[in-house]
């Protein structure tokens, strides 16, 4: 066999796939982004921010070969709006004739968002409308379109929630929390209710990461080390520890896997107390060239 078929005979785990990523512009989706692409996913890149989506697209198109170049698109998507999200899941249809895969990630964290007293009504508003909606939406359409689809052949949503919205937090930020916990317990029914209609739903919940949502937030050494103590592994994840958990759950090899909440957070919500001493966890490298985070 020549070196050539070979290469040829090397597929990715998600070959052919159409998946949309919405808040790929940033952190986790744009690590997602990269991953799925370079694993043969023909990827839509939603973000709210144009120039960021344009920007991983272009990243894919410098990294991998020409059968991708040409299997990859920039979407604006606010996923707060139905409309938009419906357009972002029509417009997908129309370019690649149908949908595999639904990652519902784009989500915000408002400095303003506080404890029950604190909490202005408009941040709640705000929060929920991104973080819940806004997945609601992702679902609504993605199901819509795995419907049209030949053969039963369904498809994969991944949601991504977080880590608080299974464990309490004295450093509150109640609207996010309670935004992550709907998320969790909305996805576990949707699961639930079109498992056999071959779609399998999960949230992916992660720790803290070392993304722009949350560096901005914790910007003193006080504030990061009031986290970091309680991560038994010693460091925040990176976003690309995320995006290969989500690649994980987009692919067949989590064919028996819906309903779950895949915690992906460094033993965060297994612990009571952590260990002593230096992390010697190294972190692995980010596909993101800047100094976002
Ligand atoms: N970073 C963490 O520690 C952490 C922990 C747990 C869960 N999460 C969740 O992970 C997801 C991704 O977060 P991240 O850390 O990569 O954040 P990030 O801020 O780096 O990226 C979020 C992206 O979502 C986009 N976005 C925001 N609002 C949008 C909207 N209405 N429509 C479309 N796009 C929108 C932003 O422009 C940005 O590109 C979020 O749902 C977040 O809540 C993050």
């Amino acid at each position: 066999m020549s070196i050539a078929q070979v290469v040829k005979d090397i597929k990715g785990r998600l070959d052919g796939k159409v998946a949309i990523i919405t808040g790929a512009g940033s952190g986790i989706g744009f690590e997602s982004a990269i991953l799925f692409a370079r694993e043969g996913a023909i990827v839509v890149a939603a973000d709210i921010d144009f120039q960021a989506a344009e920007a991983v697209v272009e990243r894919i198109k410098e990294k991998y070969p020409l059968h991708v170049r040409k299997h990859t698109l920039a979407c604006k998507v606010d996923v707060s709006i139905e409309e938009e999200v419906k357009k972002l899941v029509g417009d997908t249809l129309k370019e690649f004739g149908k949908l595999d895969i639904m990652f519902n990630n784009a989500g915000i964290m408002l400095p303003e968002d506080g404890d029950a007293l604190s909490t202005d009504e408009a941040v709640w508003d705000a929060t929920l409308n991104t973080n819940l909606k806004g997945v609601w939406f992702g679902c609504k359409y993605a199901i819509e379109a795995f419907r049209r689809k030949p053969n039963n052949a369904g498809g994969v949503i991944i949601n991504t929630a977080s880590f608080v919205g299974l464990m309490g937090s004295a450093t509150p930020q109640l609207a996010y929390t309670a935004s992550k916990g709907a998320v969790i317990a909305m996805s576990r029914e949707l699961a639930v209710t079109h498992a056999r209609e071959n779609i399998r739903i999960n949230t992916l919940c992660p720790g803290p990461i070392r993304t722009p949502l949350l560096m901005n937030y914790l910007d003193t050494e006080e504030k990061k080390n009031r986290r970091l103590v309680h991560l038994p592994i010693g460091r925040f994840g990176e976003p690309v520890e995320q995006a290969q958990a989500a690649l994980f759950l987009a692919s067949d090899d989590a064919s028996y896997i819906t309903g779950t909440e895949f915690k992906v957070d460094g033993g965060l919500t297994a612990a009571y107390v952590t260990p002593e001493g230096p992390c010697v966890s190294l972190p692995p490298k980010n596909y993101f060239k800047g100094s976002k985070s």
